[in-house]
């Protein structure tokens, strides 16, 4: 190999590993600006579900009915009862179950109730029968909006924010900024 084209080999490589270093650098530098961004749109979002930079970001997890398939809310509305709450899943596995509440409409209110009992943390199912969730340890009950009806449970059934969008149910482990009840 002549001198002359070892030479510009030696180029090719020094602009190759120049032009690589600063692009990798760019990289890592947008990296975080990216991620900080997200999690602010993330945080903006899960607060004010209708905040007009939310229009196109899901924020939370996706509700999932009961068999782990995606809930479409143009389906599931005509087949919804007003006050009587939907058991969905999608949030996580500690309480597995959130329930929607369902209000006049019917309409997905904006929020949804963790079925955890404010006595001693038992699991409260909802029993369709008797129009309420009762708490299997201590008898606790509440109504369709989680309110306390009867004790020991002294407090209402945690919450947390619910929004619908692009024919989706979000679900946001926060609770809404205001307890609606
Ligand atoms: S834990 Fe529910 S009533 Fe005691």
């Amino acid at each position: 190999m002549s001198q002359q084209s070892l030479f510009a080999q030696r180029r090719r490589l020094l602009r190759y590993l120049v032009g690589g270093g600063a692009g990798a650098i760019a990289l890592g530098l947008l990296r975080p600006v990216a991620a900080s961004e997200d999690a602010e749109l993330e945080n903006l979002c899960s607060i004010f579900p209708n905040n007009s930079r939310c229009a196109d970001y899901l924020q939370g997890e996706q509700a999932l009915d009961l068999a782990g398939n995606p809930i479409a809310v143009d389906a599931l509305l005509p087949t919804l009862t007003p006050g009587e709450p939907l058991p969905v899943t999608g949030l996580s596995d500690d309480p597995e179950l959130t329930y929607l509440v369902i209000e006049a409409g019917p309409a997905i209110a904006p929020y949804g109730i963790q079925p955890v009992c404010t006595h001693l943390g038992c699991t409260v199912p909802w029993d369709a029968e008797q129009n309420r969730f009762i708490c299997p340890c201590h008898n606790s009950q509440y109504d369709a909006a989680g309110r306390v009806l009867q004790g020991p449970a002294q407090r209402s059934l945690p919450l947390v924010t619910v929004a619908v969008k692009q024919n989706q149910i979000r679900l946001i482990d926060r609770a809404p900024a205001v307890d609606p009840r």
